[in-house]
């Protein structure tokens, strides 16, 4: 299971800084429709990018309230969001939220499900702390879209194997739509967002997440430190030649409690 000290949350917050993750949380603000005085729950809410956008839309008159499981994460969402009174950030789980029932208009839920063993369990208590009407947006990434262009195929099939089986749901847009009908979701609808990165930059998406795939694979023992080391240089030297390619699709749902 992954778990963000301060370095990994630091590396998150980094690649979550890259165009490709900017326009994903764009799209994610455009489709929840935020209005001034409403209050919102970022579920998961790391570095706090997206608690921060949200806030400035709801206004002083709204609510924004992020959870997060890791400490190190919190500590660079209060820094994000300091200056912002209607930001409060609080250390819990997906999967017990504490909230009270119908009191948020709308939530989000980026780059967390896959984590989290008990999906349905996290589902449930999203739709209970939602009023009914009140909109959801979950972003989830299929790990098993990821392509890239590597000179060695042995090991990028041992690393990504190893990282599919490494978070408890690598797949879990294919099954998203049923799980929110089956938890009092409607009016789903769902859109892709290529993250497609095209050259190498070390505080890329791409990189980063290449080099934690790697030292999961490592840490799992499936690859040793000079394999991880040899499938990471082989990239950053396509990103040299002018050959580098990288592409995984992440799923963006929007659906409202009945
Ligand atoms: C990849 S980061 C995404 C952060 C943020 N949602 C974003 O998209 O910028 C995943 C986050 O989920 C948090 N997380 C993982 N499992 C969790 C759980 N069971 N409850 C609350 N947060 C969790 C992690 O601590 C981490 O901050």
């Amino acid at each position: 299971m992954i778990e963000y000290d301060d370095k990994a949350a630091r590396a998150t917050e980094r690649s979550y800084l890259s165009p490709e993750i900017v326009r994903q949380r764009l799209r994610t603000l455009a489709v929840l429709a935020l209005r001034a005085g409403e209050h919102v729950l970022d579920v998961g809410c790391g570095p706090g990018l997206l608690a921060h956008d949200m806030a400035l839309q709801v206004g002083t008159s709204g609510r924004v309230a992020g959870i997060d499981k890791s400490e190190a994460m919190l500590k660079l969402a209060r820094q994000r969001c300091a200056h912002l009174s209607q930001v409060e950030l609080s250390q819990g789980e997906a999967e017990n939220l504490c909230a009270d029932d119908q009191s948020f208009h709308a939530l989000a839920c980026t780059q967390v499900l896959l984590y989290i063993p008990d999906v349905r369990q996290a589902l449930s208590e999203m739709r209970r702390v939602l009023k009914p009407g009140g909109r959801i947006a979950v972003v989830e990434t299929d790990w098993r879209s990821a392509v890239l262009n590597s000179n060695e195929e042995a090991l990028t099939r041992k690393i990504t194997q190893g990282w599919d089986d490494a978070v408890p749901s690598p797949n879990l847009p294919v099954q998203l739509g049923p799980l929110l009908r089956e938890h009092d979701f409607t009016a789903i609808r769902v859109e892709a967002i290529p993250v497609l990165d095209t050259s190498y930059s070390p505080d890329g998406f791409s990189a980063g997440m290449a080099k934690a795939i790697a030292t999961s694979a490592q840490e799992r023992g499936l690859v040793s430190e000079a394999q991880a080391r040899t499938w990471l240089d082989d990239l950053e030297r396509l990103g040299r030649d002018g050959a580098y390619f990288f592409c995984v699709n992440r799923f963006l749902f929007l659906a409202v409690r009945a």
